[in-house]
């Protein structure tokens, strides 16, 4: 087998679409699947997701792979398109742009044919892609005028905080939306995951998970498993090699960690050429035979090397754990880092092998 190896669960990505079906149970599913399906690879996913409404991703070069890949849900495009050429190829693929700048209505007017549909943004309060009230409106009233209907023209919003509770930016976030929606009538796409989960007030016609769909909770206080989410991705890789240490022996670039007394040491091979954040220096922890041990040393590009003194039988060719498991789910690998799972997902590189079961093996 090769390592470092990233199992990848289809079974629970599907439960967990059923359990943001369960929690949105009157909105259709967008599922998002960027950034590589949050690093546990775009095509597979998808294939795996086929159960769902339409798919999001970010650029519009992941919506053609999809489509080359012979996906024929609609696919939208987040970040939306930038040039006539871009929006020619959306028509020709039909591929559902995000319209968020007054220019996109004026280069999509310009091409030949019509995407099925079109996503307005509107700018809510997270101050990152969106027109104002304003500009949307004239958007909409351009583009009826070219023919699209009110039935392929719907209002996007994104939350800036949904991943805190009970903020009150949330609320006032919802009520721009609901106002906008209210006026145009228009069918409305605005929860990310947190928001499936905890603001239902923002469900509306359409929903967008993302991180929740590979078994992430996004919040701090709630852990997955509270949420009825099943982790989908496990990283594990191998010990390949142990040594012993005296006191005073110095482990790995820059000498960060100094044995102060006799220790056994393990290499384990898996490294930020992997995409395993090198903010877990002194700080991550990964299980071998069921053992909680922490990482010592810097992060090397191939190799970790981890503190052996409580798994003495642990031996060159044993498995290592890197996240997800019950005892180490990557939002704590994530929490040790300083970061949120969503970077360490997405951030696996092209290295690690990907293994898809279905639960079953
Ligand atoms: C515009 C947009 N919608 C939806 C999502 C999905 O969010 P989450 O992964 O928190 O469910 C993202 C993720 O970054 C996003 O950028």
């Amino acid at each position: 087998m090769n390592y470092p190896l990233a199992s990848i669960d289809t079974a629970a990505l599907q439960h967990n679409l059923q359990q943001a079906r369960r929690f949105a149970p009157n909105s259709r599913i967008m599922s998002v699947i960027k950034a590589n399906g949050y690093g546990h690879g775009l095509l597979p996913i998808a294939n795996a997701l086929l159960e769902t409404d339409a798919y999001a991703v970010a650029r519009l070069d992941e919506a053609v792979l999809l489509r080359q890949g012979g996906i024929n849900h609609a696919i939208v495009v987040l970040e939306g398109m930038h040039t006539r050429e871009q929006f020619q190829c959306a028509i020709d693929q039909q591929i559902t742009p995000v319209l968020h700048l007054a220019e996109h209505v004026e280069l999509l007017l310009k091409c030949n044919g019509q995407v099925p549909f079109c996503w307005l943004m509107l700018e809510t309060g997270m101050h990152r892609l969106g027109m104002p009230a304003e500009a949307l409106r004239l958007a909409k009233q351009q583009l009826n005028s070219a023919g699209y209907t009110d039935q392929q023209l719907g209002l996007m919003s994104h939350f800036a905080n949904s991943d805190l509770l009970d903020d009150s930016r949330n609320s006032a976030q919802i009520s721009v939306m609901r106002q906008l929606v209210t006026e145009t009538g228009l069918s409305a796409c605005m929860a990310n995951s947190a928001a499936i989960i905890s603001l239902p007030d923002a469900h509306y016609q359409w929903v967008r998970p993302g991180l929740m769909l590979y078994g992430v909770s996004p919040f701090n206080e709630q852990s997955a498993k509270d949420l009825g989410l099943k982790p989908v991705m496990q990283l594990r890789s191998t010990l390949i090699a142990t040594q012993l240490l005296k006191p005073g022996d110095q482990v790995g670039y820059g000498g960060e960690w100094t044995a102060t007394k006799a220790t056994r040491m393990g290499v384990v091979s898996c490294g930020y050429g992997d995409g395993y954040h090198r903010h877990l220096s002194n700080r991550g922890n990964v299980i071998i035979r069921d053992r909680l041990l922490p990482v010592i040393g810097r992060v090397s590009m191939d190799t970790i090397c981890i503190d052996l003194e409580h798994c003495p039988a642990a031996m060159p060719g044993d498995e290592v754990l890197l996240w997800g498991s019950t005892q180490l789910p990557v939002e704590q690998v994530a929490m040790s880092a300083g970061t949120i799972a969503y970077e360490l997902l997405s951030v696996l590189t092209q290295r690690v092998h990907r293994d898809y079961c279905d639960g079953q093996s």
